[in-house]
């Protein structure tokens, strides 16, 4: 589920975890912990970002998020503005306001009543943007490719252009990375694709190489908004955790790890292709660096427990969407195994 990027057990995270837990592993947040400033201050240097809260899962940190565009927008440009503008098909995690800001039904049957401030739109739909934003919004949410959603990549100039209408409305611009960052799509953060800024921006997932963390990348002028004891989590940047996030964020730096994701990514995809023409059922591939997206014409679970006969654990999403998203490490040999049991469980499965 996106979140060993660097495989299993990287020795950089193995041993980075295993000094640190021999020095400190927890202590609380009145004091300054060594491995939260430069985990933040390496997400800051390669990022838009200025500062950065740290907290422990993708839910927490988009809850954070929230909450602060609403109380940024609150004080900074007008009192009633809490609204927040998700997209459909979206997923942002499943504490309340976050399964809220997820823009599917069947996230939100059975937790009636739902959070009040979300609207949600189709995703590539600017217009649609355009039209739901009203004197209470204060913020769009957005992934910058849909994971859950069934690996939906924006249309050329969709970030741009909601860039520019936040930008024209004073709304805050929030990237869900929490799926797509870490050198998933073939650079640090997807956002870089298209050289679209956000205001705030959260990771999960990969960032500590599979040690629970979460975190929430903000510019200066937005975070100023939160003051001491406004926001927090007892475990949030902890040194543990914090250690690890160090030693995962510099191993994707140093050891070519965006390079092989793009290279691999371009290999899986061109492969994808291959089987899109072979068997009629494939409706779409699609994806970039190595979140990569099959939409069949038939349903996608079957396929999955097919594969995972043959020891290879894919996903279906929105029941026809097949997603892949192997480590950025993997290599050609391990790709042309995926695509030959793909072709083979094709060619069983009576269509
Ligand atoms: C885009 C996105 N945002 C948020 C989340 C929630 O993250 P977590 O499960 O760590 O709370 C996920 C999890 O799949 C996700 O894909």
């Amino acid at each position: 589920m996106a979140v060993c990027n660097l495989g299993h057990c990287h020795p950089k995270v193995v041993k980075s975890i295993q000094e640190q837990a021999e020095k400190l592993i927890h202590v609380s947040n009145f004091y300054y912990i060594e491995p939260q400033i430069q985990l933040a201050s390496l997400l800051c240097k390669y990022s838009f970002a200025d500062e950065v809260f740290f907290c422990n899962s993708g839910a927490e940190a988009n809850e954070g998020a929230l909450k602060l565009a609403r109380k940024y927008s609150k004080e900074k440009i007008g009192k009633d503005r809490y609204e927040i503008i998700t997209m459909e098909r979206s997923f942002h995690g499943r504490t309340l306001a976050t399964l809220t800001a997820t823009g599917q039904e069947k996230f939100h049957k059975g937790y009636d009543p739902l959070m009040p401030g979300f609207k949600y739109v189709p995703f590539n739909d600017i217009g649609a943007v355009k039209q739901a934003i009203d004197s209470k919004t204060c913020a769009v949410m957005v992934e910058p490719i849909q994971g859950e959603g069934g690996v939906n990549c924006p249309t050329p100039g969709y970030l741009k252009a909601l860039r520019e209408i936040c930008d024209e409305k004073k709304l805050l611009l929030i990237f869900d990375e929490v799926q797509v960052g870490m050198g998933r799509t073939g650079k640090l953060f997807a956002y870089e694709h298209e050289g679209v800024e956000p205001d705030l921006l959260t990771l999960a997932k990969s960032l500590a190489g599979g040690v629970p963390i979460g975190a929430l990348l903000i510019k200066k002028e937005v975070a100023d908004s939160f003051k001491p004891g406004d926001h927090a989590s007892t475990f949030g940047g902890n040194p543990l955790a914090s250690a690890a996030g160090v030693a995962a964020l510099t191993a994707i730096l140093e050891e070519g790890m965006l390079e092989n994701c793009q290279k691999m990514g371009d290999y899986f995809l061109s492969e994808f292709w291959k089987v899109e023409e072979k068997f009629p059922f494939v409706k779409e591939v699609r994806g970039k660096g190595l979140i990569l997206g099959m939409e069949l014409k038939i349903e996608g679970g079957p396929i999955v427990k097919e594969m995972l006969k043959k020891k290879i654990l894919i996903n279906c999403t929105m029941g026809n969407v097949l997603r892949f998203l192997p480590p950025l490490i993997v290599t050609k040999e391990e790709i042309d195994r995926v695509v030959k049991a793909l072709e083979e469980v094709f060619s069983n499965c009576g269509v």
